[in-house]
């Protein structure tokens, strides 16, 4: 169905620009020039202006960006209904396909759904949502997205609740094989806290964006360096 594209695990320190904060004239370039300037994965965000108030676009974006993707791509599905959807994005070339926690009453087949159509699973969770059933749902999971803001936009803060969520999910996933991606409001002021607290993978869209642009790329490494240098905490 799709071509097979490894994504081996690992758990150093993995940042994800997120193309919501990108010009979105330009977003075959914008992909290419956080990869050239250090990213490790392109987080697309995918918005419904239903499961959240606002709208971005659908699977044939992310189709035409694949090609400008030469690693990982990350698509978070802010979107409900969400099953009848997976198909398209997994031809698109998702390599990892997050749904949400909140977005149906079957979320355990929406994960099964998507390893089944080759891509990994993600289950994303917001910030007021509970994680008492993520036991039952990790030998489906191989990428949990914490929201630490509520989704819709960018440039939001960090709430600041969600360091207590990342520290008992790290407890709960153990050795497996599972990342914890964080989404919202990261910055090289908590990026430290946030790996200490247990994630492997920051998502960022203002922190990693501002300053630059397609034809000005040298701020998104600058950016890209400053937030992997904080989250490591060299
Ligand atoms: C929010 C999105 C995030 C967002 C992050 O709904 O899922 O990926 O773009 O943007 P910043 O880093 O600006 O909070
Ligand atoms: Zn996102």
């Amino acid at each position: 169905m799709r071509r097979s594209r490894p994504l081996v695990f690992s758990k150093a320190v993995k940042i994800a620009p997120s193309i919501l904060a990108a010009d979105f004239a330009n977003f075959g370039a914008e992909c290419r020039a956080i990869e050239a300037e250090g990213a490790d994965w392109v987080h697309v965000d995918v918005m419904d202006g239903h499961f959240v108030p606002n709208l971005t676009f659908g699977p044939g974006m992310c189709a035409a960006l694949r090609p400008h993707i030469g690693g990982v791509m990350d698509v978070h599905l802010m979107i409900s209904p969400v099953d009848a959807y997976l198909e398209a994005f997994a031809k698109a070339g998702a390599d990892l396909l997050t749904a949400h926690l909140e977005s149906g009453p079957h979320i355990h087949r929406t994960l099964q759904t998507i390893r089944g159509l080759g891509c990994k699973a993600g289950l994303a969770i917001n910030p007021g949502t509970g994680i008492e059933v993520v036991p039952y749902l990790l030998d489906d999971i191989d990428i949990i997205v914490v929201m630490t803001v509520n989704p819709g936009f960018g440039g939001q803060r960090l709430i600041p609740s969600q360091m207590d969520k990342i520290r008992t999910l790290r407890a709960m996933v153990g050795d497996r094989p599972i990342h914890i991606e964080i989404d919202g409001g990261v910055t090289t002021d908590n990026a430290r806290a946030l790996v200490e607290a247990g994630a492997d993978v920051l998502v960022a869209g203002s922190s990693i964006f501002k300053g630059g642009s397609a034809q000005n790329t040298a701020p998104y490494g600058v950016n890209i360096a400053a937030l992997r240098a904080a989250a490591e905490g060299v």
